[in-house]
């Protein structure tokens, strides 16, 4: 029987999963997402294409893969079907290859007004929510008042996303918003028809049927270890665990099924949206890395925070997913810098702290370690020997610190642009 293979962000998101996940497809048969939704941006570059897939599996472009969204994923159906048809106008009909399951919930058009009262209402204190309805879909998931893709089938849907619907209703009365579903709510309910020729399934069943005839199957994370509802930088999170433990209850698989666990990491650090980011830039540093790193948000356009490598917060990702590998993307941006720092420690209150504490806020100075920059393009580099030294040093520390090796480094956007150890 084979175990499932997992590939997740380590920081704020972004890390760059899309394209690892294009890049490691071929390896695997099966890929499937077990949480988030469409406030995930997964961008691949291939063939001079770039694509951002929000909801749909990452393994989707390469031939003969089976696509899974399991049942911890929320769908937006409109925003699906869009994404289907831009899929489709690459890569011809994927009805066969795209698998849903019965019990992912569905985001209705009333927990996307409630995102946006929600965010509204909180004025400074917004949490920055891409506005997917993501928090409201969790929210009625756990508070068990959710429908599910497998109730679309049912005589009954309509009654009771009507039913639903008026209950949002009377929720946002209590704020003071002004919204209109009109048209959203056509396209909703067309899209929610045209979905019906995927399979739905019991994608629990599938995916460990698969693993038990040694099928290999990788798991593909959205968001980062950082925006865990629990262990993330609460309230400046999303709605799911992100984290290794999300692939068990978002696809059914045991624990004791988990293989590989690859951990994803800027060479730097991001984050889109509020709340803390202790090694957070607000220099010419900052803005350089922006540039030079196109950071802008693939699914918000938003420009994203940027800053410097942060090993604390890394360290405590590491231990909460059992990551056993760990992937490096875009040290390319990197080639210009002179010097590069690294946070090894924080300082709260005049005390060093070597472990990512509850209090996380504007109270924390992060301590740097310097590193001399290679100061050169590696974006053609193909084979690890022909790193520069300065960046062998880079990833030799990260190494050491971490405890994990660092096994394959992404040198541009495309998916030729990698490095395999
Ligand atoms: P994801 O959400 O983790 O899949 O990451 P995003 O797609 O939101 O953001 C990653 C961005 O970096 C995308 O624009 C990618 O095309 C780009 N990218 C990925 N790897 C590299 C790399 O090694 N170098 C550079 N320069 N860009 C990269
Ligand atoms: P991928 O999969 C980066 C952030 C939002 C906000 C917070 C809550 O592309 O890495 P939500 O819409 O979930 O209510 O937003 O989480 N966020 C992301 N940031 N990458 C993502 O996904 C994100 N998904 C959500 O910016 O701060
Ligand atoms: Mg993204």
């Amino acid at each position: 029987m084979k175990k499932i293979d997992v590939v997740l962000g380590l920081q704020w998101g972004d890390e760059g999963k899309g394209k690892v996940v294009d890049v490691l497809t071929p390896d695997y048969k099966v890929i499937a997402r077990f949480q988030g939704g469409p406030n995930a941006g997964h961008s691949l570059v291939f063939d001079g294409d770039h694509f951002v897939l929000h909801t749909v599996p990452s393994g989707i472009f390469r031939k003969d893969s089976v696509n899974v969204i399991g049942n911890g994923v929320v769908i937006d159906p409109v925003i699906l079907m869009e994404e289907i048809r831009a899929i489709e106008q690459k890569a011809g009909d994927i009805t066969g290859k795209l698998l849903i399951s019965k019990r992912a919930h569905l985001i209705l058009p009333t927990h996307r007004m409630l995102d946006a009262a929600s965010e509204a209402a909180k004025g400074k204190g917004k949490i920055g929510s891409t506005l997917k309805g993501i928090g409201p879909t969790y929210m009625d998931k756990t508070g068990r008042n959710g429908l599910r893709i497998g109730d679309i089938l049912s005589p009954e849907f309509k009654n009771r996303y009507e039913a639903l619907k008026q209950k949002h209703f009377g929720l946002l009365a209590q704020y003071d918003f002004q919204y209109d579903i009109t048209d959203y709510e056509k396209q909703w309910l067309q899209a929610v028809e045209d979905l019906k020729r995927f399979p739905f399934i019991e994608s629990e069943l599938v995916v460990n049927d698969y693993l038990a005839k040694d099928v290999p199957v990788l798991a593909e994370g959205a968001q980062g270890s950082m925006l865990d509802i629990d262990f993330g930088t609460y309230p400046f999170v999303t709605s799911s665990n992100t984290m290794t433990a999300g692939v068990c209850t978002g696809l059914g698989v045991a624990p004791n099924r988990v293989g590989k666990v690859m951990g994803i990491f800027k060479a730097y650090c991001t984050r889109v949206g509020s709340g803390p980011f202790p090694t957070e830039l607000f220099d010419e540093t900052g803005e350089q890395l922006r540039q030079i790193g196109h950071e802008f948000g693939a699914t918000t356009g938003r420009p994203r925070r940027c800053g410097w490598l942060d090993l604390v917060a890394l360290k405590y990702a590491v231990m909460m997913n059992g990551v056993s590998e760990l992937i490096m993307m875009k040290s390319d941006v990197l080639n210009t810098f002179k010097t590069i720092k690294v946070a090894v420690a924080y300082e709260i209150g005049g005390k060093q702290l070597d472990y990512f504490p509850f209090e996380s806020g504007e109270e924390v100075k992060p301590v740097y370690k310097e590193f001399k920059g290679w100061d050169c393009d590696i974006t053609g580099v193909r084979k690890y020997e022909d790193f520069p030294q300065e960046l062998k040093d880079y990833i030799a520390f990260i190494e050491k610190e971490t405890g994990c090796p660092v096994k394959i480094i992404s040198v541009g956007p495309d998916r030729k642009e990698i490095v395999l150890r």
